[in-house]
């Protein structure tokens, strides 16, 4: 499936985006190993969170879709998770990959872990470390790729994990194989990573603690169901910020997004750029922090991006190259290694759709210089990753012709209805 977008800019309009794929993904999962029953609304109903929802269909867990965004979860307990019957196939997504790793690998049972073209390809040695020092059995490819095998009827003991690289997927995979460890689990993080896990572990009755970096928890723990409002996406809403900023003059009011503190290094990115992005009627869904996102059209400026706060953006990084490449002057962008090992190598697809579309862009091995320029019209390739396809969509709106984008099957797995969204908001994009 490609996109066609035609330059087109967005009018003024009120509008919500789906539901967040971090806080669904731990949902499904804590909420089936919870005692009792978890109401989950708001859920992401996309691929990515689906796969998720069908391996613990496997597991036994009854996950019943109530309406469209919301879920039924009947908890089965820590011990009560059964054998699946066939390997568990978790489609594009690391998140459901590297958190069920951890969740399996103190099962009594064997389980096989696999995923499509992109996850099969993405390194999980990360996760594979610190479990195997807890005790647990898990082979890779030789290359410390999917599928993974991991042994059922270990017994994990609880560890001190320092984590090298700053990942939320890796701290939650020791925390969930912790859950199940003797003793105490702690994970040190280098830099501030989404606490999702954390927050969702608290409001299920769990104890942890977070202090100076470290995170930590007691083996053994039972969780309760509870009750979980997912707010909307930020990582969603940040393609629908930045539609608004490129257009001519429009203000958009994004209802509803979560502003977690640990995911809003992207508005503080634009803010620093110069948009008029202001945070409105800030509440609370639980445990998570929530607000009415309200942005202007603006004229963007260059900036030099400070890397300490790259994991607090890490998934947002697509979308600022785009505003990079409309702003005056140069941006220059590093410590972002870790794009290169996401659903794409992020820094050389969005090299190369920029450069595509007339922009002056020299990638480095951590990061990118990018000239402010225009976008003229042309051919670009998502790489099948759906945040470099939605990204380059909105670049799109504003260049000087027609701009087709190809291969963009995965914006499914994160914001499904992308098209029809960003359409009623005034952007011309259909599917071609
Ligand atoms: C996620 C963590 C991030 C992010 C991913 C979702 C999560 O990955 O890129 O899209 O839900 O924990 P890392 O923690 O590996 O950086």
């Amino acid at each position: 499936m490609d996109f066609k977008v035609v330059p087109s800019g967005f009018s003024d309009a009120t509008t919500t985006v789906p539901g967040d794929k971090s806080i669904s993904h731990r949902a499904l999962m804590l909420g089936s190993i919870a005692q009792g029953r978890s109401a989950v609304s708001g859920f992401l109903n996309g691929a990515d969170c689906l796969a998720t929802a069908a391996a613990m269909r496997a597991m036994g867990v009854n996950i019943k879709q109530t309406g469209p965004t919301s879920l039924l979860i009947d908890g089965v307990g820590t011990r009560g998770l059964q054998a699946p019957s066939h390997d568990l196939d978790l489609g594009n997504s690391g998140t459901a990959m590297r958190l069920m790793a951890g969740l399996l690998a103190a099962q009594p049972f064997d389980s096989v872990l696999t995923g499509d073209a992109s996850l099969t390809g993405r390194p999980m040695g990360r996760i594979i470390t610190p479990l195997t020092s807890m005790g647990a059995a898990i082979e890779s490819d030789c290359d410390g790729t999917p599928p993974l095998q991991i042994a059922g009827g270990v017994r994990l003991h609880g560890i001190h994990y320092d984590m090298p690289v700053a990942s939320a997927q890796v701290k939650s995979a020791v925390l969930l194989a912790g859950l199940f460890a003797d003793g105490e689990t702690s994970v040190f993080e280098p830099a501030v990573t989404r606490d999702h896990t954390e927050r969702m572990l608290r409001s299920m009755g769990a104890t942890v603690s977070s202090k100076g970096g470290t995170v930590s928890l007691a083996g053994g723990q039972p969780l309760t169901g509870c009750a979980i409002q997912v707010p909307g996406d930020l990582s969603s809403a940040t393609f629908i910020i930045l539609g608004t900023l490129l257009s001519q003059d429009s203000e958009i009011l994004i209802e509803n997004v979560g502003v977690n503190p640990t995911r809003t290094g992207v508005l503080d990115i634009f803010q620093s750029m110069g948009a008029d992005i202001r945070l409105e009627n800030p509440r609370q869904f639980g445990d998570e922090p929530v607000a009415d996102v309200r942005v202007r059209a603006s004229r963007l400026q260059g900036i030099d991006v400070d890397p300490a706060v790259v994991s607090l953006a890490i998934d947002e990084f697509p979308a600022l190259f785009v505003a990079a490449a409309a702003a005056r002057g140069e941006t220059r962008f590093s410590g972002l290694e870790e794009l290169r090992v996401k659903e794409s190598d992020r820094i050389a697809a969005m090299a190369n759709g920029l450069r595509r579309l007339g922009i002056d862009i020299e990638e480095t091995p951590d990061g990118a210089l990018v000239r402010g320029g225009r976008f003229r019209s042309g051919e670009v390739r998502s790489f099948h990753d759906h945040r470099v396809a939605m990204s380059l969509t909105m670049a799109a709106t504003i260049a000087d012709g027609e701009v087709l984008i190809r291969g963009v099957d995965n914006v499914n797995t994160s914001f499904p209805g992308f098209e029809d969204c960003v359409s009623r908001l005034g952007a011309d994009v259909r599917v071609a």
